[in-house]
């Protein structure tokens, strides 16, 4: 063993974890796991970090660990909080430039929202701000997109959507599956959503507080568009007035995705907004 190799054990480690997975059956596995041991191995030394550390990274882990189960997955929230499910989502379905970004669904989509007609509105207990949406599914030339579904999904006034809260909210309440016309065009009516929290009474949440960083999510509608020949488009669109806009724990939030509901009438909103989609590859329209 040289001196170097003593100076820098971290780079000693990595190179021997990768010169002992080197055969491995599972080439993919081998070659990512090193480069995740190599990348560790940079950090723990250029942080100087200790046994408290790992203790503290341990016990951290473990506390994520207990509090997953088949109702909640506190890995997954906390893949969201560090961006990592963002990424991957952008990663997996990127756009041609002037296509509407690609982003989560979330946890609340629900397939077979109820088909609305034109105008109709989602909104089943008629409870909150009316809002309308004025929206258009173009193709990236400009021209309309006529007859895309389109599914929208939101929470109500206080944040809550119907599928968390069955005893406070009719059954699909906030969800429909509207039609674009022969120009693209399709009118929603519904109530403004409020913004809520993501879970935080976990140790993700306790991380969030350690870090100073807020749970909330701005106020959003959820819409997931689909057209023969155009790849799906789930997507997000935020209510531009809320101050948590620009610190969306989950990273959705893109300039492309944020619009103002102008107030109008007796208490309630409008906006328009466009969609632009991109055509799918050939054999999948999927993302
Ligand atoms: C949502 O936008 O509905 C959502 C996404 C991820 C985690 C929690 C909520
Ligand atoms: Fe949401």
């Amino acid at each position: 063993m040289n001196s170097g190799v003593m100076h820098r054990p971290g780079r000693h480690i990595a190179a021997q974890f990768a010169a002992r997975v080197r055969g491995a059956p599972d080439r993919q596995l081998a070659d990512r796991l090193a480069r995740a041991v190599a990348a560790m191995a940079r950090i723990v030394e250029e942080e100087g970090l200790d046994r408290d550390d790992l203790r503290a990274l341990v016990a951290f882990l473990t506390d994520v660990g207990h509090a997953s189960d088949s109702r909640r997955q506190e890995w997954v929230l906390l893949a969201d909080t560090l961006g990592l499910t963002s990424l991957i989502e952008a990663q997996v379905t990127r756009r041609p430039a002037g296509a509407t970004p690609n982003t989560i669904a979330g946890p609340f989509y629900r397939v077979g929202a109820p088909v609305k007609c034109d105008g109709e509105s989602i909104s089943i207990d008629g409870i909150g701000d009316p809002l309308v949406l004025e929206l258009a599914v173009l193709d990236l030339d400009g021209d309309p997109v006529a007859g895309a579904a389109i599914e929208v999904w939101q929470a109500n006034g206080a944040g809550l959507y119907e599928n968390q809260a069955p005893d406070l909210q009719p059954d699909q309440n906030l969800r429909g599956t509207y039609r674009a016309g022969p120009d693209g065009r399709a009118i929603v009516r519904t109530v403004r959503p409020g913004g809520y929290a993501i879970p935080h009474d976990g140790p993700v949440g306790a991380l969030l507080a350690r870090l100073g960083l807020s749970p909330d999510r701005p106020a959003h509608l959820h819409f997931r568009i689909s057209a023969p020949g155009f790849q799906t488009l789930t997507t997000h669109l935020f209510d531009g007035d809320d101050p948590a806009l620009e610190a969306d724990p989950l990273f959705a939030v893109h300039p492309a995705l944020v619009t103002r509901f102008a107030a109008c009438g007796d208490g309630g909103f409008e906006a328009s907004h466009q969609f632009v989609l991109a055509r799918a590859h050939p054999g999948r329209e999927d993302a």
